[in-house]
């Protein structure tokens, strides 16, 4: 299938409705993606960035309906991963010598991948590419997400590629962010942003800077997955300045797992003495062995404290806890209070490991945490409620 942008700009990607978990397990996809390929006729012809593997045969064979394949004089690959260049072995299968224009680290990924000597041009920031009325001008965006992800715009129709980054993972049968469901891109660009950019927060807002500081016009943002941004399309690059900012909302997200339910009953209470303290503050329960680990991670991204509790079995914390808790240390978050607690029959030690974890992955832990022996009993379930009281307070 094939979707005409404008005169010169056709989509010739994938959408991918079947998708539900993206970089093997590790990211839910409830509303399934897209692989975002773009083909740009001037005097010259350009495909820039492919699909994924999987679909390499069919996206050959869908293109070459659009085009004659020879008639393709320059590939840009802005990004060597392999939802954007896996087609790339059944396209140089026809067209062998076609250039392909990346970054220095996008040719090192691309011969770590497919083991090809392809006729590769190495690009940097400010190069530029003349195809006829139009040039494009390559941006490294090194870090968003990959040493190697690059951004590409194209003067005249002042389109910018940007591969990744303003990405939704969101299947639609439309093209452009009006015509969707505001709150499902809101929420899917976040979720992306929240799971996949967090760590690389500071280039984002160099690269933004940059970008924007070039002055050049942007009537659109055409990025690699998900929808093209047409209307207002800096409105997406204002959230991504915005998210870089160690964003926080006036929200407290409590995170949990139970055995026998006294962990949940302890989670319940807390809610409760920090609703006794503000009224105004948005708190979430989230049992995250029964929660999309990746949901989860976008509440954590939108609190300003978190507290994590778990019951102690055979020394330490439950495993969905050790899950949750590593993506955690690995997403990076700054500026994030937290706390732990949890229920114990004889040791103990969850409190404490969760506690020292949150403080290793950089979450300031401004409380002891609170216990429970057993299942909470009514004296248990004041202490946590005033416990919830108190850290409210110290935020
Ligand atoms: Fe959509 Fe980094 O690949």
């Amino acid at each position: 299938m094939s979707y005409k942008i404008n005169e010169n700009i056709t989509w010739v990607g994938v959408t991918d409705w079947e998708l539900r978990t993206f970089h093997g397990e590790e990211y839910s996809t409830h509303r399934g993606s897209s692989y975002n390929s773009y083909l740009v006729r001037d005097e010259k012809t350009v495909l820039i960035d492919t699909v994924w593997m999987p679909y390499g045969k069919r996206f050959v064979e869908e293109l070459k309906k659009e085009i004659d394949l020879s008639k393709i004089d320059y590939i840009i690959a802005n990004h060597a991963e392999i939802d954007h260049s896996g087609a790339l072995p059944e396209l140089m299968k026809e067209i062998p010598n076609t250039p392909i224009y990346c970054t220095a680290n996008g040719i090192k990924s691309l011969k770590g991948h497919y083991h090809q000597d392809w006729n590769f041009i190495p690009v940097k920031t400010g190069d530029k590419l003349n195809i006829g009325k139009r040039d494009i001008i390559f941006i490294e965006a090194r870090m968003l997400h990959w040493p190697d992800s690059m951004f590409s715009y194209l003067t005249e129709d002042n389109i910018l590629f940007s591969n990744d980054a303003f990405g939704q993972h969101y299947a639609s049968e439309y093209m452009y962010n009006d015509l969707v469901d505001q709150a499902e891109l809101e929420q899917e660009a976040i979720k992306y942003y929240a799971n996949i950019l967090t760590p690389f927060s500071k280039f984002v807002e160099q690269k933004i800077n940059e970008v924007l500081g070039l002055g050049v016009p942007v009537s659109m943002i055409c990025p690699a997955h998900g929808i093209i941004w047409r209307d207002n399309p800096l409105q997406i690059v204002n959230k991504y300045m915005e998210w870089a900012k160690d964003y926080q909302e006036n929200q407290i997200t409590i995170l949990y797992d139970t055995m026998w339910g006294a962990t949940r009953r302890m989670a319940e209470a807390i809610a409760e003495g920090i609703k006794l303290q503000r009224d105004d503050i948005n708190v979430k329960l989230f049992n995250v062995a029964r929660s999309d680990k990746n949901d989860v991670i976008t509440e954590v991204f939108k609190s300003k404290a978190i507290l994590v509790g778990s019951s102690t079995v055979n020394k330490t914390y439950l495993h969905a806890i050790a899950g949750i808790l590593e993506l955690i240390k690995g997403l990076s978050f700054k500026n994030k209070k937290a706390a732990a607690f949890g229920s114990y029959g004889w040791s103990g030690e969850s409190i404490k490991l969760i506690s020292e974890k949150l403080r290793a992955s950089g979450l300031d832990v401004i409380d002891d945490g609170v216990k429970a022996l057993w299942n909470p009993d009514e004296e248990s379930i004041i202490k946590c409620m005033e416990f919830g009281r108190s850290f409210t307070e110290k935020l």
